[in-house]
């Protein structure tokens, strides 16, 4: 090796970049502790540069590209196909990160039930189970057909050779932290071979237009690469997310070239594997208590999907110089500004209270939508009056105290007459485009002061 050039660089687990140094906190994503030093063993390059080469690439008019018409097939899951934008693409390479134990495998396990009783060929690789495993969790969940294959391997070079020789139409890798290539020297999980295994599988796919599902645990330790690694280099980045404590899971798409990254997945883990939830809604308000102050029901968007929430407040006297303030779920800043809002434009006295909010259920509500329903809720526990339980709003809070408009007011009433709500408070401008709801009384408030006139 040449003098001066150092053989080893330090990776970031979390977002890979590359130091030639140690560093206690990384530069790109802020994260500490996370850069681990591993060699560098790739062969340049070599031969690119210098003269022209005879079977150099040719660029193509935009207008000669002939298009090719993928036609998506469905998981078989609703929820799923809706996240990836209408169903698998062909020969797409779907990351699917989340916690360890979230239920990664068992979504993908159905996933392949569903599309082997299809009739479609479909390989289960897992790096971390035995086949015995596999069985034991495939039998939970039901019945499978003969075209799901299974295999317990970590070598990508037997990998390749194996779905070369198959031809699956959707290959699942569980997980990416496990897989390793002769061609990097360092540990499986280690950035250098997770960026490696990616770059084999999307090879495969594309040339084979195969479907890859690539498993990634997220770590907080960051003993193994994290999933953000490799999100550039996948065309879909799902994250599986839920509650330890919570039956129900969420997929997200983080990034998607074949769709809108706005829509979420929300299943239900039970004995029997994982179902769909497909009203949300119903589920997420189920066990509200009644006749309780500082409890409020709002509608938020979830990409086009709208959602039923419960926000809950408590206000009470604080015991100590400082008043602490907790918001689980919605953004703690926001909660802040909200309650600054309430104290300086409603003269409630709040400075000597403790405040703590909470989105029941787990969800995490980040839309400024939900901040009517947050006063609204942080106010009835302060005064101890009970709102309703037959009302749902929505709406945004500004700094003066007044109620702005926000997007899709009538898809958002329209769930809340479903389900049964009587009324509806909402941004006074946006009251003529829910003219035509039917079923439930509109309120329209222009401020923070009418909607405590109203209640
Ligand atoms: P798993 O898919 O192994 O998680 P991951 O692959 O993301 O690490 O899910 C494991 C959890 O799911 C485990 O705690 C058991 C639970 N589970 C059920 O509750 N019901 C079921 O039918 C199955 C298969 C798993
Ligand atoms: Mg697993």
């Amino acid at each position: 090796m040449a003098k001066g050039k150092p053989s080893t660089v330090f990776f970031c687990n979390e977002c890979g970049y590359e130091s030639s140094k140690w560093m206690g906190q990384c530069p790109a994503c802020k994260a500490w502790n996370t850069l681990v030093e591993e060699p560098v063993g790739r062969t340049s390059q070599s031969g690119r540069s210098g003269a022209s080469r005879i079977n150099a690439p040719e660029p193509t008019s935009v207008t000669e590209v002939s298009l090719e018409s993928y036609c998506r097939y469905n998981t078989g899951m609703c929820e799923l196909d809706r996240v990836l934008g209408g169903g698998i693409v062909p020969g797409s390479l779907v990351l699917v990160g989340g916690d360890p134990g979230i239920g990664k495998s068992t979504l993908l396990l159905q996933v392949c039930r569903n599309l082997a009783s299809d009739g479609r060929k479909v390989m289960y690789i897992s790096g971390e189970e035995s086949l015995s495993q596999i069985k034991m969790r495939a039998m939970r969940i039901g019945d499978f057909s003969d075209n799901l294959l299974l295999l317990c391997a970590t070598n990508l070079t037997d990998i390749e050779e194996v779905v070369r020789k198959h031809r699956p139409e959707v290959v699942i890798i569980d997980s990416i932290q496990t897989m390793y290539s002769d061609n990097v020297s360092s540990a499986p999980g280690s950035v250098s071979q997770v960026r490696e295994a990616t770059n084999l599988l999307l090879g495969i796919a594309k040339s084979e237009t195969i479907t890859v599902f690539i498993v990634g645990h997220v770590t907080k330790e960051g003993t193994v690469a994290g999933p953000r690694v490799l999100e550039h280099m996948v065309d879909t980045v799902l994250y599986f997310e839920g509650d330890r404590y919570n039956s129900y899971r969420i997929v997200r798409a983080a990034k998607n070239r074949f769709g809108s990254t706005n829509e979420i997945g929300v299943f239900e883990m039970g004995s029997q594997g994982l179902t769909e939830v497909t009203n949300p809604s119903e589920y997420m308000l189920s066990g509200r208590p009644k006749d309780s102050t500082g409890s409020c029901v709002v509608c938020a968007m979830e990409g086009t999907r709208p959602m039923l929430v419960e926000v809950q407040a408590l206000v009470c006297r604080s015991g100590f110089g400082i008043p602490r303030r907790q918001a689980t779920g919605i953004d703690y800043n926001r909660v802040n500004l909200l309650m600054a809002v309430l104290e300086k434009r409603m003269g409630l006295k709040m400075g000597e209270c403790d405040a703590y909010i909470n989105i029941a259920g787990g969800m995490k509500m980040n839309e400024p939508a939900t901040d009517l329903g947050v006063c609204a809720s942080i106010v009835s526990s302060f005064t101890g009056k009970v709102i309703p339980e037959d009302i749902v709003m929505f709406g945004e809070v500004g700094l003066s105290g007044e109620v702005r408009s926000v997007s899709y007011s009538n898809i958002r009433a329209a769930e809340a007459v479903k389900l049964g709500f009587k009324r509806i408070m909402l941004p006074a401008t946006n009251a003529a485009s829910v003219a035509d709801i039917r079923g439930a009384g509109i309120i329209a408030v222009e401020s923070l002061s009418d909607v405590i006139r109203e209640l």
